[in-house]
């Protein structure tokens, strides 16, 4: 039976004075799942101190241990901070940072040797979902992005798929369901019996009125949300629906 972890993203929002929202988040973290907030690593340290049994992250971590990569923050810099985990291969930093496979794969092991957990993103456009080539696309991705020695005990993936991210489109159930198989299928061929054990979150448009339907289908093993993240208005009832399943 895997847990369910219920992850907020915050990307390039949030200041101190929503620190309120993070503690309203905190405050309201049922004991019968897994709940995390990736901030901007402004935010990490103050939210740490607020966080309780809520989980605070980061959103991308340097594949580097240090050097001169001028603006990059590395995985000790994260555990530093108060961090737990850190998300890595978004879609957003794939497309806007030319971020490669091999380099999320990177990322996802140097955080993994800081001591960090790690949520792995993968997923398709609606180019390459309209081609028929949604799985293909996202199982390459799997393969090629997973870090080495992957166990469910430091990460877990996330099927994000391009065009449901702060759209307000989601995929069908029976979608969801499809490609969480095919992304099960393909870790047991690279990691074997871990595969029952590795969690696979959805991600992409998740709200309070979706969150049931979207986390209840085979194999989706938690949520990854942006916009509904930001208050504790939208966010709790998320964490809430997770906690009934
Ligand atoms: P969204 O973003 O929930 O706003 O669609 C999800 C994500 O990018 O992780």
């Amino acid at each position: 039976m895997r847990r369910k972890l219920v992850a907020g993203n915050w990307k390039m929002h949030g200041l101190k004075a929503d620190l309120g929202e993070v503690r309203a988040i905190a405050a309201a973290v049922p004991g019968s799942v897994d709940a995390a907030l990736c901030l901007p690593f402004t935010l990490i340290a103050s939210a740490v101190e607020a966080a309780g049994a809520l989980q605070i992250g980061a959103q991308d971590v340097h594949e580097a241990e240090k050097g001169a990569h001028t603006g990059c923050v590395s995985a000790a810099m994260l555990v530093d901070a108060g961090a737990g985990l850190t998300i890595v291969g978004h879609s957003e930093r794939r497309a806007d940072q030319h971020e490669t496979d091999n380099q999320v794969k990177a990322k996802g092991e140097a955080a993994h040797k800081a001591g960090l957990r790690v949520i792995l993103c993968v997923g398709e456009t609606l180019e390459e979902r309209d081609a028929g080539r949604a799985e293909q696309v996202v199982t390459a991705q799997v393969a090629a992005s997973l870090p080495e020695a992957a166990s469910a005990e430091w990460l877990a993936l996330a099927y994000e798929p391009v065009w449901a991210i702060g759209t307000g489109r989601t995929p069908t159930e029976a979608d969801v369901a499809a490609m969480h198989g095919a992304i099960r299928a393909k870790l047991r061929e690279l990691v074997g019996g871990e595969a029952e054990r590795l969690r696979i979150l959805y991600g992409g448009s998740v709200n309070g009125a979706n969150a049931a339907s979207l986390l209840g289908c085979a194999d989706v093993d938690g949520a990854l949300v942006g916009g509904a993240s930001l208050t504790a208005e939208k966010f709790v009832p998320i964490i809430e629906a997770a906690a009934k399943l």
